[in-house]
C-alpha cells in the first residue's frame, strides 16, 4: 500500500494533479532542452559545495560535497526532506552565504568574492524568490517602491524609463498598473508572490532560484503561479533551480531533478527517468510517499 507523506500534502498533491495539464508536452520540451544542453556550457555549476554551521562550540556539517550543473534554459528540481540542506545549497549558489568548501561557477567562471564589484554586478543576473510571500515584502513600501528598489540599489535605471519598466513588470506577472500605488497588505498571497516574482525579474536576470515558491499558497493559486513561472521561463529564456517538497510539481516543471538527503546529493538525473525508475532507495521512498505518482513497477498492481 502507498504511504502518504502527510495528509495536507496528499490533498494538495491530488489537487495539483487536477489543476495541472498532463505530461506529454514536457517530454517534448525535455528533448529540446537536452539537445540544447549538450551544445552549450552550463550556466551555473556547484562543485563540491560543503557547509558547516557553528553548533555547540563546534561545527555541524549540513551540506557535504554537492555538485551539479544547470544548463541555460533548464529547470533543475531540488528535492529532499526538511532540513536536508536545499535552501543552504541555494544560498551558497547565490553567494548569500560562503561555502565552507567548494566552488560555484557562473557561465564557466568561478564566482568572485561576495563583496567585490564583479559579484555585485553578477547579482543582477541571479535572483531568488522565497517561500513566504508575506515576509519577503516590506509592508511599509508601496509596490512602486518595491519594484523600483533593485534599480536604485544597482544604480541601473532601466533604459526604457522607470515608469514604463514598472508597468511592463507588473503586466508580465499578470497584475494591473493600479497595483503600483498600493501596499503589500492590500494583496492576496498569490498576488504578493507575483509581486515578488516581478521584483526578482526587474534587472532581467538569467538565473532564478525558486525556493518553495508556492508552498505557502492555496493549491489553485499556487498552480497559477507555477504556470506563470513556466510561461516567463519560455518568454525570457530563464534558467531555474526549483526547490520543492512536491514530486508532482517537480515532475511537471523540471527537466532534471537532484535529490538531497542529510546534506548529500543521493540522486541526480532526468526528471521523468528518476520519477519512473528511481535508482536510490531514498528517492523511491520520496516518490512512493506521493500518492498520485506510484512507482512504475506498482502501476499494474
Ligand atoms: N544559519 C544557520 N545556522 C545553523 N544551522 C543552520 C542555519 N541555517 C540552516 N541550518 C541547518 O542546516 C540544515 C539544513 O537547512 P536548510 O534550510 O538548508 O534545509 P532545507 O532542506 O531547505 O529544509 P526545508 O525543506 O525545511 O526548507 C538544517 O538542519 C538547519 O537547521
Ligand atoms: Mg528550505
Amino acid at each position: 500500500m502507498l504511504k502518504c507523506w502527510n495528509a495536507p500534502e496528499e490533498a494538495a498533491a491530488i489537487q495539483w494533479n487536477a489543476t495541472i495539464p498532463a505530461m506529454p508536452a514536457m517530454e517534448g520540451r525535455l528533448a529540446g532542452v537536452l539537445e540544447a544542453a549538450s551544445a552549450r556550457p552550463a550556466l551555473v555549476e556547484a562543485c563540491g559545495l560543503t557547509m558547516d554551521y557553528p553548533c555547540d562550540g563546534g561545527t555541524t556539517r549540513v551540506v557535504e560535497d554537492v555538485s551539479f550543473a544547470i544548463q541555460p534554459g533548464e529547470t533543475l528540481g531540488l528535492v529532499g526532506e526538511s532540513g536536508s540542506g536545499k535552501s543552504t545549497v541555494a544560498r551558497m549558489l547565490l553567494r548569500l552565504i560562503e561555502p565552507t568548501a567548494g566552488e560555484i561557477r557562473f557561465e564557466g567562471q568561478p564566482l568572485p568574492p561576495a563583496s567585490s564589484r564583479q559579484m555585485r554586478a553578477l547579482r543582477r543576473r541571479m535572483q531568488i524568490v522565497f517561500q513566504d510571500p508575506y515576509a519577503a515584502l516590506n509592508p511599509r513600501m508601496s509596490v512602486r517602491q518595491i519594484l523600483a528598489e533593485p534599480f536604485a540599489i544597482h544604480r541601473q535605471p532601466p533604459p526604457e524609463g522607470l515608469p514604463t519598466r514598472l508597468r511592463e513588470l507588473l503586466r508580465s506577472v499578470g497584475l494591473d498598473e493600479s497595483a503600483l500605488a498600493r501596499y503589500p497588505h492590500e494583496f492576496s498571497g498569490g498576488q504578493r508572490q507575483r509581486i515578488n516574482i516581478a521584483r526578482a525579474l526587474a534587472l532581467r536576470p538569467s538565473f532564478l532560484v525558486l525556493d518553495e515558491p508556492v508552498s505557502a499558497l492555496d493549491v489553485s493559486v499556487g498552480a497559477q503561479v507555477i504556470n506563470l513561472l513556466r510561461d516567463l521561463q519560455r518568454e525570457l529564456g530563464l534558467t531555474y533551480l526549483f526547490i520543492s517538497h512536491s514530486m508532482p510539481l517537480v515532475r511537471y516543471l523540471c527537466d532534471r531533478v537532484a535529490v538531497m538527503q542529510r546534506g548529500r546529493l543521493v540522486e541526480l538525473g532526468d526528471c521523468l527517468q528518476v520519477c519512473e525508475a528511481p535508482a536510490n532507495p531514498y528517492t523511491r521512498q520520496l516518490i512512493a510517499a506521493t500518492p498520485e505518482m506510484p512507482l512504475a513497477n506498482s502501476r499494474s498492481a
